[in-house]
């Protein structure tokens, strides 16, 4: 459904600029419209297919933000002000060297390429993975049985669902820990086309990822790990839709005041032309960013380099800006990345798995490393 909207209307809200804000927040959910930030200053109202039709499929790139609520989170979407971490996190002092190699290269030892394969094929071969449509649901429940599935090694592990205003529910993954403090690896299971009815086999962005997280969360739930810290395994819903399943997730964090010391994000590990790992450097932690590095080094024996998106690309940024310690590790540097994203052409048949086969190592060395933080 559209509604009209009269525009020339400007109203400051917390120092956006938001256009044209419809009457009443029911009619917002009535017409299905959300607020999406643009800029640093700007934010518009506008339908959920445009959104996708006019940002996603443009390569336009959007923050949703119509259920953000908490103004600091709001002023750390901007990247520029340092953001404040909770006490918690901001007293964490990540090492300068690596002591936990030896379990972690028995670990890496055990990666099957073969398991992630048979899931990213599967995970291919829904329509889509749009977090609005039915295929997404299906897909989400898919990944649920999947991990649920691998989780029943150790009976010590919570599979659970955590659920958002969209039908597409995120899922978690709990290895508990002796300390109630969170080490998070998380990447996005939804897909999205040039139309949200489009053909989407998200195959690299972000069926690679959650593949990827997919396989290290099996190699420790088989040796039944007993971490020191409490592992979590994310794969968000709505990423897509503006960062949406994280937003919901990191805000409840935030909110029930958990402590985070790390949140580690996956999205896309199997496009790789230079054939190194990058960490990038904007709406991310330095601290956490420079002990990737370490980690990066350590476990794939490349030095990783370095990019930035230039916004909120992925869901690092919804942890960042609830005030959690955030690192992001993606296949390329941003200008030469997957051209193939968000079509019909990032399928299964060009994923590069010695790219997947590097970052799954370099996520087992951070599960183990981390979780002893
Ligand atoms: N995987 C991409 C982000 C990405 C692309 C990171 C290329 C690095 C290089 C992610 O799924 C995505 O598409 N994000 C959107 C923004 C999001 C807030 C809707 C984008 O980049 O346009
Ligand atoms: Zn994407």
């Amino acid at each position: 459904m559209h509604l009209k909207l009269s525009l020339g209307a400007l109203v400051a809200t917390s120092s956006l600029l938001v256009s044209a804000a419809p009457a009443a927040e029911s009619l917002t959910k009535d017409v299905n419209l959300r607020l999406i930030k643009t800029s640093e200053s700007e934010a518009t109202w506008i339908s959920e297919e445009d959104k996708i039709t006019k940002y996603v499929a443009k390569n336009i790139n959007f923050i949703d933000i119509t259920d953000i609520k908490d103004p600091e989170v709001l002023a750390n979407l901007n990247g520029e002000s340092e953001v404040r971490l909770t006490a918690a996190a901001a007293a964490v002092v990540y090492p300068t060297s690596l002591s936990h190699t030896a379990e972690a290269n028995t670990a890496i030892a055990k990666i099957n390429q073969t398991n992630q394969q048979g899931w990213l094929t599967t995970l291919t071969e829904f329509y889509t993975r749009y977090y609005r449509s039915a295929t997404g649901t299906q897909s989400s429940t898919y990944l649920f049985n999947t991990i649920t599935t691998i989780a029943a090694a150790n009976p010590a592990i919570k599979v659970t669902k955590f659920t958002h205003s969209f039908n597409q529910p995120s899922i978690i993954a709990r290895i508990p820990g002796t300390s109630t403090n969170l080490v998070i690896i998380g990447a996005h299971q939804d897909s999205v086309g040039s139309t949200s009815t489009g053909r989407s086999p998200g195959a690299d962005d972000n069926g690679t990822g959650s593949v990827t997280i997919l396989e290290t969360f099996r190699i420790l739930a088989s040796s039944k790990f007993a971490p020191k810290n409490t592992l979590e395994f994310h794969w968000y819903a709505g990423e897509e839709g503006g960062l949406l399943g994280s937003a919901g997730i990191f805000a409840n964090y935030k909110s029930t005041a958990k402590t985070v010391l790390a949140m580690l994000n996956q999205d896309m590990t199997g496009y790789s032309p230079a054939g190194k790992p990058v960490v990038y450097t904007d709406y991310t932690n330095a601290a956490l960013t420079t002990y990737l590095r370490l980690i990066v080094t350590q476990y794939t024996g490349i030095t990783p380099l370095t990019s930035t998106c230039g916004y909120g690309c992925s869901d690092h940024a919804s942890a960042t800006s609830n005030g959690f310690p955030a690192a992001f590790v993606h296949e390329e540097i941003f200008a030469t990345s997957n051209p193939k994203i968000h079509s019909a052409s990032d399928t299964l048949a060009s994923v590069n798995w010695s790219a997947v086969l590097r970052h799954t190592k370099l996520t087992v060395g951070f599960a183990i490393e981390a979780s002893y933080l």
